[in-house]
């Protein structure tokens, strides 16, 4: 069955371009809402006097059928074929109700309809994504509860920085996803408004009430413009943009704890069930859960960039070439879902290691900013007292293991055997004095507790004890307002 025959000749029909051009295998996802904007216009058609009301039941009660069967046997898709699911369901409607189903795209364009159940797809995916993003939340505040205490190395360049809480890390994700959740709930916004009514490009030419159309499919309102209508793909791009940007997020977490793994840092352990061996290692234990979330992120980018890519360029309105914004849409969202779902699992049942974590935080000099700030206090110049700390490091990295101390350029190493770095917790007071004339034993005492390094961030946003405390409950907070948002109780 074609939609448009009547123009062509018989017979003239290239099977390779009939296949090439076909939608129905990806667009049959949304026969639900085929089949719900369908419902709504019959009704809007009927209220315009175009149907009469016999038709109106006629149609609906068609309708109401092809749902019922679908539930019955939600796998026939697989035997059936057609152009896409608009002429699906005009084919099935037909025989469900006779030639009255030829009444059914009166003053309707594919055009209008696709662009309809695009919008009411994203704007239920939307909802689904949010609750999988609450499920990672959720495990995030969990973890950063059980550890609030637990101190680890903050990394900048990857390279040991200042210490941190875990939970303080923990919450930093916390903070994009819930801002990914807020992102989603504000593109559902510009999606709610229904294009049907619309036609091919210029609007119905029959008097329908798009107010009360809209109502019926839950849309806030009718689109303002037909042109705009029936080729924009905002709503898409900003769908897509939402999961890219969530994919990505997730897709650093999985790099960080990918490498806090790794055997050389230690500091978490990822749960059997999230992880594999290999096949010729006997003793390998991968995160490929983690690397399988970092590498779909890169499938989801290309979703939004090829979507993007598409629409440039586009003479208004129509082009077919809008066909391709549906397999974009559903991958991405398949993805990004099932991507969320994995990460909160693998977050729940994360071994934590505190004492891995307090170990590295003994080297790599994370305290080296503590010292220089404390010199600062008593009135040395910060750029002084940086260069002093920095010469201390220097000295520590630069020891060798017949030669304690030894200055800058004066070691007398041959070759990197005889190094023997040292950390602040290993330097005489003597040696120190060398590089910082002021040391003493409070110096000394700061350059060895990581956790006052932690307690003096006390500002709002910091890594104190006190302040994530504050994070988390406030985490937790949100929390329970984005359940309330998705009409979740608990
Ligand atoms: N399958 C088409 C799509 O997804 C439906 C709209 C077709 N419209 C048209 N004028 N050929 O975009």
């Amino acid at each position: 069955m074609k939609l448009w025959g009547g123009r062509f000749a018989q017979g003239g029909r290239d099977a390779h371009f009939e296949k090439f051009s076909e939608s129905f295998s990806v667009d049959r996802r949304l026969v639900q809402y085929d089949l719900l904007a369908n419902q709504a216009y019959v009704k809007a058609l009927g209220a315009a006097g175009v149907l009469s009301g016999a038709e109106v039941r006629q149609l609906r009660r068609g309708l109401r059928a092809i749902a019922r069967t679908l539930e019955r046997n939600p796998n026939r898709w697989r035997t059936e074929s057609a152009e896409d699911v608009h002429t699906w369901v005009e084919e099935r409607l037909e025989r469900e109700v006779g030639l009255v189903a030829r009444k059914l795209r009166t003053g309707r364009s594919r055009n209008d309809l696709v662009a309809t159940e695009t919008r009411l797809y994203a704007k239920s995916e939307t909802a689904r994504l949010q609750s999988a993003i609450l499920e990672l939340l959720e495990a995030l505040v969990h973890q950063a509860r059980a550890h609030a205490d637990v101190v680890m190395p903050g990394y900048t360049h990857l390279q040991p920085a200042q210490p941190v809480l875990f939970s303080h890390y923990l919450l930093a994700y916390h903070e994009m996803l819930a801002r990914d959740f807020d992102r989603l709930e504000s593109g559902k916004r510009r999606a709610d408004e229904l294009p049907l009514g619309s036609g091919a490009l210029a609007g119905a030419a029959f008097p329908l009430d798009r107010e009360s159309l809209a109502r019926e499919l839950g849309f806030a309102r009718p689109t303002r413009n037909s042109i705009d209508a029936t080729s924009d793909r905002d709503f898409l791009s900003e769908f897509l943009f939402c999961c890219a940007l969530t994919m990505i997020h997730l897709s650093r977490l999985a790099e960080d704890l990918i490498i806090y793994s790794s055997p050389g840092f230690g500091y978490v352990e990822l749960a059997d069930a999230y992880s594999t061996g290999s096949s010729i290692m006997p003793q390998k234990k991968n995160p490929d859960s983690l690397e399988l979330i970092r590498g779909k992120a890169a499938t989801v980018l290309g979703k939004l960039a090829g979507t993007l890519a598409l629409l440039k360029g586009l003479p208004l309105a129509y082009d077919r070439d809008l066909q391709e914004d549906k397999a974009a849409l559903f991958e991405a969202t398949d993805i990004t879902h099932d991507s969320l779902v994995l990460a909160a699992r693998v977050i729940a049942t994360l071994a934590v290691r505190p004492s891995a974590m307090a170990k590295a935080t003994t080297v790599g000099f994370l305290t080296a900013t503590e010292i220089a700030d404390e010199l600062a206090r008593r009135g040395v110049a910060f750029a002084q007292a940086h260069e002093q700390v920095g010469r201390l490091v220097y000295a520590c990295l630069n020891s060798t293991r017949d030669t304690r101390g030894g200055g800058r350029g004066q070691d007398r190493t041959h070759g990197q055997e005889a190094k023997k770095p040292r950390t602040f917790y290993e330097i005489s007071d003597e040696e120190a004095r060398r590089y910082i004339p002021s040391w003493d034993p409070e110096l000394r005492k700061i350059a060895t507790s990581p956790a006052d390094a932690i307690r003096r961030r006390d500002v709002i946003g910091g890594t104190a004890p006190s302040q994530v405390n504050k994070q988390l409950r406030d985490a937790e907070g949100r929390l329970a307002q984005f359940k309330r948002r998705l009409g979740r109780t608990e």
